[in-house]
């Protein structure tokens, strides 16, 4: 199959990128490098010893994007090109209506122009808010509380509408709990800009030196140890489910809506101390205030796509916190 990857340079679509050319398929990426480096691609072809097609465009040009959509035939799409921090979406509203909307629609349109039908959207978590209570089932009410979160939410309702008025198009769209990890090489991972956002590079910035200290964001939540808790799953469990999701649009075309997580919970303190029983080392933590935002506690249940895609995440904490250092201690700088 030749597959269109948007945003294939970024953390997860580079992990995505190397698990589709494992698989046989032809891949071709656009990316704007808005967050992400080249050396992601060049490295993952360097670990699968095969090549993929890549074009440094923004999905905010048009014109740019619907010569590739057409020189490349794609059989399919996956979409993860986009902002993702919430917090820079609060301060930057239009910037992420602007860049994950008119992106989303700039790409659809070159899909319908090309008659490219089947499409893998990179949703979140983040749909569902606050939730009233866990684990968290597709048919929950999506509230979204920031503009990222309302980015997506706006662009599932498109998906929707797009799918309705044309029902030869088939359409999956993930809801991603709090993806983490890194490829087992070591050679690519999350290169975050900045001080991180995130909880797992975060503690690996500290734990290389970059950073003294990680803070957590309170210790007074409902939860077993007071500290937030959270379904975090292995990159590569999920962009296995982006194959499979590929695999169930082709036999059974339709529009499908999953949740990615492993069903599991772990607070920050259980994460942080994982992180110390693989690489030995002490982690220096203070607790702070809460985050502005933050809810105590959200994970998955992941049942439809066991049952629908035979799906399930097989890495563990362990797993998680190995491969993140693995990834931070060859790459102290990132790329
Ligand atoms: P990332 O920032 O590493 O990757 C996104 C890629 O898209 C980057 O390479 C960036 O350069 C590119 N991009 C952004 N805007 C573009 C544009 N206009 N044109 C072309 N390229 C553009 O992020 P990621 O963590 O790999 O996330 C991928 C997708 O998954 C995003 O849509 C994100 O919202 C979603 N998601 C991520 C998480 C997470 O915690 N990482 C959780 C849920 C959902
Ligand atoms: N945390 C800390 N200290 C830090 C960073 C995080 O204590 O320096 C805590 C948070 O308070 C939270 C947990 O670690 O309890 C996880 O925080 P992350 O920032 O790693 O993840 P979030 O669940 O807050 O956010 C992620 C994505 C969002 C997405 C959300 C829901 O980053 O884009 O999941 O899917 F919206």
């Amino acid at each position: 199959m030749i597959v269109f990857v948007t945003g294939g340079a970024g953390y997860i679509g580079s992990h995505a990128c190397l698990a589709l050319l494992e698989a046989g398929h032809e891949v071709v990426v656009v990316d704007n490098l808005s967050n992400s480096k080249e050396e992601s691609l060049r490295r993952m072809q360097d670990i699968t010893g095969k090549s993929l097609k890549f074009h440094e465009i923004d999905l905010l040009d048009a014109e740019a994007l619907d010569r590739v959509v057409e020189e490349s035939k794609p059989d399919a799409v996956i979409h993860f090109a986009g902002y993702k921090a919430v917090g820079e979406s609060v301060e930057k509203p239009l910037m992420y209506w602007d860049n994950n909307i008119t992106g989303t629609i700039n790409l659809l349109r070159s899909m319908r122009r090309h008659d490219v039908k089947v499409l893998v959207f990179s949703s979140s978590a983040t749909v569902y808010g606050e939730s009233d209570r866990v684990p968290i089932t597709e048919d929950f009410p999506l509230k979204p509380y920031s503009p990222y979160g309302w980015t997506k939410f706006t662009i599932e309702q498109m998906l929707r509408d797009q799918y309705h008025a044309n029902d030869d198009m088939s359409i999956v769209m993930l809801r991603y709990f709090n993806p983490v990890g890194a490829h087992p090489s070591g050679r690519i991972g999350e290169d975050p800009n900045g001080m991180p956002n995130n909880l797992f590079p975060f503690i690996s910035q500290v734990m290389i030196g970059r950073r003294p200290e990680l803070r957590i964001f309170g210790n007074d939540y409902p939860t077993p140890d007071g500290t937030g808790v959270r379904d975090y799953i292995h990159v590569m469990d999920l962009v296995d489910g982006h194959l499979v999701a590929l695999e169930k649009l082709h036999d059974n075309p339709g529009l499908y809506t999953y949740n990615l997580g492993t069903g599991k919970g772990c607070s920050v303190l259980e994460t942080l101390h994982a992180f110390e029983n693989v690489t030995g080392k002490t982690i220096p933590y203070r607790i702070v205030d809460r985050r502005p935002g933050d809810v105590a506690t959200s994970y998955s249940d992941c049942s439809k796509a066991l049952n629908e895609l035979h799906w399930k995440a097989k890495h563990d904490l362990i797993d998680m916190c190995a491969d993140s250092w693995r990834w931070q201690s060859m790459n102290p700088e990132g790329y």
